[in-house]
């Protein structure tokens, strides 16, 4: 499909939280308990040791990325983009936003988790350079597999 002009990337303010959160609990957690709350988003975007970040569409959050880092290691722990924008370069505009941050930083991986059943995403992640590297039965609520996947994103010291 066709790319939009590059997204509005803006670092996301306290009053994104419920946007961000019902995005979460309807295109992440569905049919999951809903764990990412408003209030828990709200924590994350005054965290220094997370970055969430919102791609805007005339003022309307259309996708948004909640990374926390550890030390060298970076997880992507949130990712969505809204059901009627995708396939238009949203994900890997915001992608690429994180992904110069980290280098940036000298992080030395990334890393992400999602439903075995998701198969979109994981097409995506492959597409932005993650690999498999694992999997856990039962990780969400007992319910659903989780694929562990990484990008290495600096050689590791000798
Ligand atoms: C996964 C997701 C974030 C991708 O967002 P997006 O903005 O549509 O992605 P992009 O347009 O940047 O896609 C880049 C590339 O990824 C791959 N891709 C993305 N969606 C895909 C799909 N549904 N099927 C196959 N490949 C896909 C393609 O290679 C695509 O390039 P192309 O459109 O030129 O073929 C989006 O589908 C989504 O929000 N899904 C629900 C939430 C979710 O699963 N989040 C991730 C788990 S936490």
């Amino acid at each position: 499909m066709a790319q939009i002009a590059a997204p509005q990337i803006d670092l996301a303010v306290a009053a994104d939280a419920e946007a961000i959160a019902l995005l979460s609990r309807d295109e992440i957690e569905n049919g999951l308990r809903w764990a990412w709350t408003p209030a828990r988003v709200r924590r994350c975007i005054a965290d220094v040791c997370s970055n969430v970040i919102v791609a805007r569409d005339s003022g309307r959050i259309v996708g948004f990325a909640l990374m926390s880092y550890a030390d060298e290691h970076a997880h992507l722990l949130l990712f969505a983009v809204a059901p009627d924008r995708r396939r238009r370069g949203i994900a890997t505009a915001l992608w690429n936003w994180l992904e110069t941050t980290l280098r940036t930083a000298g992080i030395a991986d990334a890393q992400v988790e999602l439903r075995a059943s998701n198969a979109a995403a994981r097409a995506f992640y492959e597409r932005v350079g993650f690999e498999q590297v694992a999997a856990t039965p039962h990780y969400y609520q007992g319910a659903e597999t989780a694929l562990h996947m990484v990008k290495e994103l600096a050689a590791p010291a000798p």
